[in-house]
């Protein structure tokens, strides 16, 4: 059955791939943003506005589900919260995994989340972000109670990803010659898990429409994915042959590259993150999340960052300096003959 869906956000990843969505399956989409991030799809009702001043132009509209994807202080969520009380049946938010207190075991849906040092924290950074999320859900709770349906995803990939983290690989490997030595982190059976942003939109709106609340995590299924598979896919995504040279997490640390960000997706050899990437989504895989071949997922955001213009290809705050990775390769292969 259509749905009226009033979407925070939707111009930019995550949102924008709702929307997409929600207007292919013949929903009414509105969406609500500053008009910073990208222009509203076609057929989507736009509503100016900045999330953190006056929100009195939503004051008129009425919506079956309102979905907040861009919530990432409490203060804020709850006054979206409470200026949509009325006005939306349903409140979704997407959150993040990163809102459980410990990443040491695989976390499910009632497993501790964590907690602010300072509650009356407005800084969003690697320690915070995650209490933060916990904190936002929360304050929907407090005013939505058992139409609250909380979304927490795994790392999300795919075409738009703006963050570069899943696209690093596909890119590096299609700029890579045939034989070029490639710089790969840890070992290949390190385990890898994320959602392709469709596969997570899809899911929101079949949540939406079976009337779903609570929290779901919403990632592939753990020990599905690993870091070889995903370079095997980009090697065939690509169609280079570049020499994959693992080195270990240890040697890695050893020459100060930082995980995550340096080599994306790598989480090195932190105890604390050691289950960061194998949660438990089996409700949300139960209530009938799917999720696509690996193989489409780097196909098709391959496909979107070659489209990209030239100035847009970049990786400004991911993945290691070519040169850097020459000499890191250089090192290793010393390393490994002596
Ligand atoms: N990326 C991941 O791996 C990942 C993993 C887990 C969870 N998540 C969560 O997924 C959600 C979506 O991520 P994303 O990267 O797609 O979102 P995002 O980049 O934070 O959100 C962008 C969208 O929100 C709008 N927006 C931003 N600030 C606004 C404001 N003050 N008022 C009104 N609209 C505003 C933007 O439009 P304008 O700029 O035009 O306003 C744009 O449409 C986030 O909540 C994130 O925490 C992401």
């Amino acid at each position: 059955m259509p749905q009226r869906l009033l979407i925070i956000g939707g111009t930019r990843f995550v949102g924008r791939h709702l929307a997409e969505a929600a207007l292919a399956a013949g929903h009414g989409v509105t969406l609500f943003n500053r008009g910073q991030s990208g222009e509203p799809l076609p057929g989507a009702e736009s509503i100016r506005g900045d999330r953190r001043g006056d929100l009195s132009a939503l004051a008129a509209g009425r919506w079956d589900a309102v979905v907040d994807c861009c919530g990432y202080l409490p203060g804020e969520v709850a006054a979206m919260a409470q200026a949509l009380k009325g006005r939306v049946d349903r409140y979704v938010f997407i959150s993040s995994v990163s809102a459980y207190a410990d990443f040491r075991q695989p976390n499910a849906e009632d497993s501790p989340l964590g907690v602010l040092a300072d509650p009356d924290t407005t800084v969003v950074d690697g320690d915070t972000y995650g209490p933060l999320k916990a904190a936002c859900e929360q304050a929907v709770r407090q005013v939505f109670g058992e139409q609250a349906l909380l979304i927490r995803p795994g790392l999300v990939v795919g075409p738009h990803d703006h963050t570069g983290r899943f696209t690093w690989w596909p890119a590096r490997v299609a700029s890579a010659a045939d034989g070029e030595p490639l710089l790969a982190p840890g070992h290949p059976e390190d385990e890898l898990q994320f959602i392709d942003a469709r596969d997570l939109a899809a899911f929101v709106l079949h949540a939406v429409a079976q009337g779903e609340s609570g929290a779901f995590n919403v990632a592939t299924l753990p020990r599905v994915h690993q870091f070889g598979d995903l370079l095997q896919h980009c090697v065939e995504a690509a169609g280079t042959r570049p020499q994959v040279c693992w080195a270990s997490s240890a040697w890695l640390l050893a020459q100060q590259v930082s995980p995550w960000d340096q080599m994306p997706l790598w989480l090195g050899e932190d105890p604390g993150y050691a289950a960061f990437q194998r949660n438990n989504t089996l409700r949300a895989h139960d209530a009938g999340l799917r999720c696509r071949p690996l193989g489409e997922t780097v196909a098709d955001t391959l496909a979107w960052w070659r489209a990209l213009p030239a100035e847009q290809q970049g990786f400004p705050k991911t993945g290691l300096p070519l040169e850097r990775e020459r000499e890191l390769l250089s090192r290793l292969t010393t390393a490994q003959a002596s």
